[in-house]
């Protein structure tokens, strides 16, 4: 049974940090004139309003995407992206992961989605009509596992669990090294947590045993509310693009500069 919606949590400050680095990885790899495929195996429904009750109910845009706008140059990847969105779709749009992800990519690229939630598959369809590509209303690791290596083979595969089944922790190591077995050229990235009590830390740990050459890169935030568990997030990525480490590296230090007073 699925449970977990994005719209509670659409534009904080987890979504600034995975969406920047995603935003910007593929600004970087769009620079090259070959296609590429973007996979994405946890899509959400692409496109979210933050005036809706459930996003105003938890108040996390308000304390993520609505000051951190001002933190990024007016020419950043993922604020030219916004940009775009909020002038299509209005001042309290915010896109998910797939839709940043299709206004970075070009006509020669490819999109695969998968999404098991009815609910948000249906509107995941309808706000990615526009930009073609083919969806699933299907397991994304299956998705993954069966569409890796793609074609064409340069590309980015997005991994963003709702962590709702907590086996998630134990099976990922060994489900990413699979897929990176099968599709050794790509870019995967891993979106997890920071949680109080640090669930993560033993998955990274057997990430990196599994694929040495992988990174971590991760900022820290104050919990968006009295009691709330999560106080950071965390980007696992095999086979960064070049200068991925050192624009992660600038965005964590955008987080504690901004956030330090807070923490
Ligand atoms: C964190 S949200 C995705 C947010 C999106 N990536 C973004 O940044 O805009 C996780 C989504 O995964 C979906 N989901 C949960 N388990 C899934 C599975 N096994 N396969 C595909 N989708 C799943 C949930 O319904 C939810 O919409």
């Amino acid at each position: 049974m699925l449970s977990y919606q994005h719209i509670y949590h659409a534009g904080n400050l987890a979504d600034v940090h995975k969406h920047s680095l995603l935003a910007w990885a593929l600004s970087y790899m769009t620079r090259k004139d070959k296609p590429l495929s973007y996979l994405e195996t946890h899509a959400g429904r692409g496109l979210y309003d933050l005036s809706d009750d459930a996003a105003l109910k938890t108040g996390e845009a308000a304390k993520g995407i609505k000051i951190a706008r001002d933190w990024f140059a007016p020419d950043h990847p993922y604020l030219q992206t916004l940009a775009r969105i909020t002038s299509v779709h209005g001042p309290t749009a915010y896109p998910g992961s797939p839709l940043i992800a299709a206004e970075g990519l070009r006509p020669m690229d490819s999109i695969h989605l998968s999404e098991l939630h009815p609910q948000e598959f249906a509107a995941l369809q309808a706000n990615m009509a526009p930009y073609g590509g083919v969806f699933r209303q299907k397991n994304g690791w299956d998705m993954a596992l069966s569409q890796c290596p793609p074609e064409p083979r340069r590309g980015l595969l997005l991994i963003d669990p709702s962590f709702e089944v907590k086996a998630d922790y134990q099976t990922i190591p060994k489900t990413i090294t699979q897929i990176h077995r099968k599709w050794g050229v790509g870019v995967i990235m891993l979106w997890y947590p920071i949680l109080t009590d640090a669930p993560h830390k033993p998955m990274i740990r057997a990430l990196q045993d599994a694929l040495p050459d992988a990174g971590a890169h991760e900022v820290r935030f104050p919990p968006a509310r009295p009691g709330h568990r999560m106080v950071g997030s965390g980007l696992f990525v095999v086979n960064a693009p070049y200068g991925f480490a050192e624009e992660a590296a600038r965005i964590s230090a955008l987080f504690q500069d901004q956030l330090s007073h807070l923490m």
